[in-house]
């Protein structure tokens, strides 16, 4: 899709209804404040202004003066939300997430878990391609692997991408984890094709609506791998499978689960390549997220697996923090550059934060 921005009328049917009904309460909410609270508009003024600013910054352009007003009193509470954030100290210190109206600064959380956060479903039924059930890495010593690592300085991961409407996190986990075991082994650095998985893997996946990483790792392994991105581009809605014809350049033999609530296996696993992971994706916070560290400061969130994401490093950073390092597929206009930072070994987080040591996985090439 050529446009980021969100603009309901793209929206699915119900959700639209939900915003209807929300529009008309805001709005009047709004022409309320504005003929009646003049003598107080003072901070109303200041923010009005900051969401023009914003407004002008993301190319954002709304249907009509009802939508704009509505939007603005979303904007408001995100704003006042961000900001309340940012002025707070306490745990987390230095590292403590940084909120910015980004993107997403006109959407409710609504709005956001609808879009953004539903694309993982979680599997519990063993698929026959699990490479070994004996964890690769177990043998490997802590000692044996770098205190930090970042796969992008290595190569192996490619350029930020933005599912936008479709909500197929699990496509670009997987991909984004043959990509790195690709260049890992061959090292050439591809953009592998997020469309092949959404329009041709099996029918477990529900295409746009949500899907499973390790059913899209066995179709990899089955149908003879993925195609590059470039010779089957991204669309951000599912079609019929067009595979046909085309060459696949990645090929895997099968993949592995990481051993569940074990954030060492899931360090030693991280050390030798980039690794899928499920995660509870619905957190304002992190809708919302800059730079810093997501869960450092205890944002809220559960061990609901709606979304996924894909660890292509992991550090401590210059407060003694420890990170995995994830990229997501929000865009690189999200988080840090499409990147987020989240705590690493929590000790009160046996699932690790927002259950992200749950459900890893990993293709075998
Ligand atoms: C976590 O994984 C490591 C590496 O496989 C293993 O040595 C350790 O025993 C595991 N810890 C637990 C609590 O299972």
């Amino acid at each position: 899709m050529a446009s980021s921005s969100i603009h309901p009328s793209r929206l699915t049917k119900p959700f639209s209804l939900a915003i209807f009904l929300v529009i008309v309460s805001c709005s009047t909410h709004y022409l309320m404040v504005a003929a009646g609270e003049v003598s107080t508009a003072g901070d109303d003024k200041a923010m009005r202004e900051r969401y023009e600013k914003w407004m002008a910054e993301q190319g954002r352009t709304y249907k009509d003066s009802t939508e704009k007003a509505r939007r603005f009193e979303v904007f408001k509470s995100n704003a006042h939300f961000i900001d309340s954030h940012n002025a707070a100290t306490g745990p987390g210190g230095k590292s403590r997430p940084k909120l910015t109206t980004n993107k997403f600064a006109d959407l409710t959380e609504d709005e956001f878990r609808n879009i953004y956060v539903t694309g993982h479903r979680v599997n519990y039924r063993p698929t026959s391609l699990v490479t070994d059930t004996v964890f690769k890495f177990g043998a490997v010593s802590l000692s044996d692997v770098p205190p930090s690592i970042d796969w992008r300085a290595r190569g192996a991961v490619t350029s930020v991408k933005d599912q936008h409407l479709c909500a197929c996190c699990w496509a670009f986990s997987s991909a984004a984890a043959v990509e790195g075991i690709h260049q890992i082994t061959t090292g050439n650095q591809v953009s592998l094709s997020v469309q092949q998985l959404v329009d041709c893997s099996n029918a477990a996946n529900e295409k746009c609506k949500a899907g499973e990483i390790d059913k899209a790792y066995e179709y990899i392994a089955r149908s003879g791998g993925l195609v590059a991105d470039q010779d089957y581009p991204y669309e951000g809605h599912s079609g019929t499978c067009r595979v046909y014809g085309k060459q696949a350049v990645a090929r895997i033999s099968g993949f592995q689960y990481v051993p569940a609530r074990n954030e060492t296996a899931l360090l030693l696993a991280v050390a030798h390549q980039p690794v899928s992971v499920a995660l509870d994706g619905l957190s304002r916070a992190l809708q919302h997220i800059g730079t810093g560290i997501f869960g450092s400061a205890g944002e809220p969130c559960t061990t609901n697996l709606n979304h996924a994401m894909t660890i292509v490093g992991y550090g401590t950073d210059e407060h003694g923090t420890r990170y995995w390092l994830m990229k997501n597929s929000w865009g690189s206009d999200w988080g840090d550059k499409g990147y987020v930072k989240f705590a690493r070994d929590v000790a009160s987080e046996i699932n690790g934060v927002c259950g992200l040591a749950l459900e890893a996985s990993y293709p075998v090439a």
